[in-house]
């Protein structure tokens, strides 16, 4: 399976609320995932890629369909040379080593296209899934800090896994 990333698109809409309209993937988001995830939110989450370009939110795209999305957040201030990831998949592409390829794609783009130091994500203590999709794109455990999120009424771990930007040379350097 050939994973590329795009632009979200308006025309992506009715797709884009077919696949991201599930509690199975909101469970493991920030609230600022909508769920349900409604037309209106929908159109509000594609605006919102569409303000800055290029976006730092694109479409996952398995074999030229969309089937996900992956951000990337810079920093600023003090915290500038950091940033950080977010994603999510459309439940019947889990479980296919997707992700992990999207990651490779997003972090590449971040290394080479901004000044970083880092670049990390913060998976919740609960998503295995996730966490095994990070090592496998190379970022390694920095920490667990315990029950200090909240999702859902539940409190969850929070953990972090990163790439610096020497491993990021020295992966790239050893692909070559
Ligand atoms: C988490 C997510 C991104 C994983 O992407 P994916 O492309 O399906 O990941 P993979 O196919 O590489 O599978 C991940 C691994 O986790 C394993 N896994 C899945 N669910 C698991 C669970 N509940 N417990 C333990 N392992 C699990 C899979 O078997 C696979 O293991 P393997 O690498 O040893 O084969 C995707 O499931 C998703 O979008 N979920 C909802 C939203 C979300 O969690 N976003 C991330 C927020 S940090």
């Amino acid at each position: 399976m050939k994973i590329t990333l795009r632009n979200w698109a308006l025309s992506d809409l009715d797709s884009l609320v077919g696949l991201a309209n599930n509690p199975g993937i909101a469970t493991n988001m920030t609230d600022g995932f909508p769920s349900p995830f409604t037309k209106e939110a929908g159109q509000q989450f594609i605006e919102r890629t569409q303000k800055e370009q290029p976006s730092n939110i694109q479409a996952i795209c398995a074999d030229g369909q969309v089937v996900g999305s992956i951000g990337i957040y810079k920093l600023d201030d003090i915290f500038r040379l950091n940033a950080e990831l977010g994603y999510w998949l459309a439940e019947p592409y889990w479980g296919k080593g997707i992700m992990a390829e999207a990651v490779k794609l997003v972090i590449e783009y971040g290394f080479k296209n901004w000044q970083l130091e880092r670049i990390f994500a913060r998976p919740l203590g609960k998503n295995i899934a996730s966490q095994k999709v990070l090592v496998k794109a190379g970022l390694k455990f920095e920490y667990r800090i315990e029950k200090n999120l909240i999702k859902n009424g539940i409190l969850e771990d929070e953990l972090i896994y990163s790439m610096r930007i020497e491993e990021f040379n020295r992966i790239n350097r050893s692909e070559k």
